[in-house]
């Protein structure tokens, strides 16, 4: 049987560009588009189009840019704002709009101060606009992580009749469990008419730590399209990592789902948004973070050393980071200050191994990490250390 194919929706330029104080201008978000396509993401949402005369521009130029990714533009349930996407989309090769509406009973109920029926008309009016626009709509069921299944199923029916070519589920607040969510993918895949004509979509937030887990979940349980965010960056706890959700999928291949994106780009483009959008990357980050591939503990570095399988389940290479790195601290043994001596050009014997390692120690208990320039001092001292 194939791989059937996952596609990857990136929202960095949307969703992930919502974190405080990380906005982009126009060049620079034309150059995280072009990066996306390169790396082969399937959709790139490049903004939110009537949210400001800027982010008009950056989604009109990334259109007139981006040529086999899909553009996407994202609006209310709201005429003014569909009218605005389609505008801005209008020179890209693959358009969509992204419309929808709230659809919980707190959102119909606090945000909206509406009703289920008047919600439902709402969000058939959006699609039908929007479909008069372009072929590709994609309808957001905002807050679906928290909305009563059989109303999220009878809505995604009205948006399908509508003209709907994705559904998207998003767990708005991160509230599900991997579970939860992915029942709640199935219930949809089981119950709503039409849906097997078009792609549903997972879109989870991060509120607690679950993003990555929910969208695998929700892939296992029917959805064909993954919404996510390069080093998982976005509002409150951030997005779905998108780093994270294709090394999953690669990673387990019994899933037998894959993506079109180019995995060992992922640590450059990881560097690269961080960098343009001044969010640094946690050190102990999933696949991207500086420490993702380094090993500090003695009995780690032992097993690495002797076979890199034993403490790391990714090559490196894999991901675009050249090897796994040994890093010596007071935690570390003799096979890593061997190893590590070797690389910068010293051979050690047996006794002179034995030397090295208590002067090693002394500068390590007085340094958090041990550099090579200490590790070149402390060899040039053997002959004086040895007896
Ligand atoms: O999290 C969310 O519900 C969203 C929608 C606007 C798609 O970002
Ligand atoms: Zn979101």
């Amino acid at each position: 049987m194939q791989d059937q194919k996952i596609q990857i929706f990136d929202t960095t330029l949307r969703d992930g560009e919502q974190v405080p104080g990380c906005k982009l201008n126009t060049k620079e978000k034309v150059d995280v588009a072009v990066r996306l396509e390169a790396l082969g993401v399937d959709i790139i949402e490049a903004g939110f189009p009537i949210s400001s005369p800027g982010d008009f521009e950056s989604v009109e130029a990334i259109a007139s840019v981006v040529k086999n990714a899909t553009v996407c533009g994202l609006s209310r349930a709201v005429e003014k704002d569909i009218i605005t996407a389609a505008e801005s989309l209008k020179k890209a090769v693959r358009p969509r709009i992204h419309t929808g509406i709230g659809t919980s009973e707190s959102h119909i109920k606090y945000k909206l101060n509406s009703t289920p029926e008047k919600i439902v008309e709402r969000a058939v009016a959006a699609v039908s606009l929007a479909k008069k626009y372009v072929e590709d709509v994609e309808f957001y069921a905002e807050d679906a992580g928290r909305t009563d299944n059989e109303f999220l199923a009878y809505i995604c029916e009205q948006a399908i009749k509508a003209g709907a070519t994705v559904l998207n589920i998003p767990d708005t607040t991160g509230y599900c469990l991997p579970d939860e969510y992915g029942a709640k993918i199935k219930y949809l895949a089981d119950h709503v008419k039409g849906v097997g004509n078009v792609t549903i979509s997972t879109h989870c937030h991060n509120d607690l730590g679950m993003a990555t887990a929910n969208s695998i979940s929700g892939v296992i349980n029917g959805a064909r399209q993954i919404e996510c965010t390069i080093n998982g960056i976005g509002e409150r706890a951030g997005n779905t990592a998108l780093e994270e959700v294709v090394m999953v999928l690669k990673q387990h291949p019994y899933l037998k789902k894959s993506t079109n994106v180019d995995s060992r780009q992922l640590n450059a483009i990881s560097r690269y948004v961080s960098d343009t959008m001044r969010v640094p990357v946690q050190p102990n980050k999933a696949i991207v973070g500086a420490n993702a591939f380094a090993h500090s503990s003695g009995i780690h570095q032992d097993g690495v050393i002797k076979k890199r399988e034993t403490y790391e389940i990714i090559d490196p290479k894999e991901v675009g980071v050249d090897h796994s790195s040994i890093v010596l601290t007071a935690r570390s043994g003799r096979a890593a200050l061997a190893y590590r001596m070797k690389n910068i050009g010293y051979e050690l014997t047996r006794d002179e191994l034995d030397h090295v390692y208590k002067a090693f120690l002394e500068v390590a208990d007085a340094k958090k990490e041990v550099a090579d320039d200490d590790l070149h001092q402390i060899a040039e001292n053997r002959h004086k250390v040895a007896v």
